[in-house]
């Protein structure tokens, strides 16, 4: 053999050329085959078609190759995930790629939530307005959008400040509630505005001290008046539009008491976000998050599903795209995400 391929190097290149190419071609199946996170049915080949047809749908651009690389993994990671977790069924909600499908995890929880909670232990407001009220049973449902109390869903973008889009939604809706009048209101202002309290813009913040900063100042201004820009700018001087006299806590971990205050108006609360990334759709259940309040929405609604699971509804602040149409169902009465431990509402 030795002597055969001595004689003709050429041959001897070209056939152990041939061989390394075949085994790389072998090991390279192997891994593909493998690798646990291409996706259910999906092909390396599919898949980046998947992320080229979800680019081309949510109109994202990359800066260049490499990042599209990098991009593309992460985006294969979670739709592997997705599909996951429909595909093992039992659940009564769906996961869904949406504009965050090429986010980590960690990116998404530093961008896209921001709520700091009062921490355990803090001196909690007394009082309750609705403590003596009991739901009627027209109030077995609620949902404030069929009562013109709830504005379309906004986008808080790449910016920590859920907190300022629960405390605008909840004002929102108690302004509509007692003058009849809806009318969007200016996050921005508490975003450059309501910063001398521990709340911080795009770097986190509280709808209690919001509901407070608003009382001080003498009220928010609207949507039109002072535009959402996703970053917190200089706080301008502006002509309030729509002002609170007070605001409450409901009592904490008390589910039936959030009911009686939503029943009367959108509620603001802190959640666990970390596990509403993919959301779809559907009834989202307890088993799947944990209780670490790090994202702020607001309570506009609850119900019962057609399966009989009790639910919130939870107007958020992540575009139309995402959940319902920017809503999410959370079932209700178990404490699910930790909703009910921090939940408040303005009055008018
Ligand atoms: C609830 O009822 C109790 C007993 O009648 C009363 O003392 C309390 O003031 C009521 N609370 C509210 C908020 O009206």
């Amino acid at each position: 053999m030795a002597s055969y391929f001595g004689s003709k190097p050429l041959i001897m290149a070209a056939v152990m050329l041939f061989a390394v190419v075949t085994m790389m071609d072998l090991i390279s199946c192997v891994i593909a085959a493998r690798q646990p996170s291409s996706g259910i049915g999906y092909s390396e080949e599919a898949m980046k078609a998947r992320h080229q047809k979800w680019m081309a749908e949510h109109g994202r651009t990359y800066k260049d190759e490499a990042e599209k690389a990098r991009r593309f993994e992460v985006f294969r990671e979670n739709a592997a995930f997705i599909d996951r977790s429909n595909a093992a069924g039992g659940k009564k909600y769906r996961l869904a790629t949406n504009e965050f499908t090429d986010v980590t995890h960690d990116e998404f929880m530093a961008m896209y939530t921001g709520f700091k909670p009062v921490p355990s232990g803090a001196k909690k407001l007394p009082g309750f307005k609705y403590e003596n009220f009991t739901l009627s049973d027209d109030q077995q449902s609620v949902d404030w959008r069929q009562k013109g109390a709830v504005t379309g869903v906004k986008n808080q973008g790449q910016c920590s400040c859920c907190w300022a889009f629960s405390t605008v939604a909840a004002v929102e809706g108690i302004h509509e509630i007692t003058t009849g009048q809806l009318v969007s209101l200016s996050e921005q202002q508490l975003l450059d505005c309501d910063n001398n309290d521990g709340n911080n813009g795009c770097g986190g913040g509280n709808m209690d001290k919001a509901f407070q900063y608003i009382i001080g100042t003498g009220g928010l201004t609207t949507e039109d008046a002072y535009p959402y820009t996703g970053a917190q700018g200089m706080c301008q001087s502006v002509q309030p539009a729509v002002t609170i006299s007070d605001f409450q806590d409901v009592p904490s971990g008390d589910e039936t008491a959030l009911a009686v205050a939503v029943a009367n108006q959108p509620v603001s609360v802190g959640i666990d976000g970390r596990s509403f990334q993919s959301y779809g759709g559907g009834v989202f259940t307890a088993d799947s998050c944990g209780t670490d309040l790090t994202h702020a929405v607001t309570v506009v609604g609850y119900g019962v599903a057609q399966d009989g699971t009790l639910y919130w509804l939870l107007k958020n602040s992540w575009g139309t795209t995402w959940g319902e149409a920017g809503y999410m169902r959370l079932e209700r009465g178990t404490g699910a995400c930790g909703i009910g431990q921090q939940a408040s509402y303005p009055s008018a």
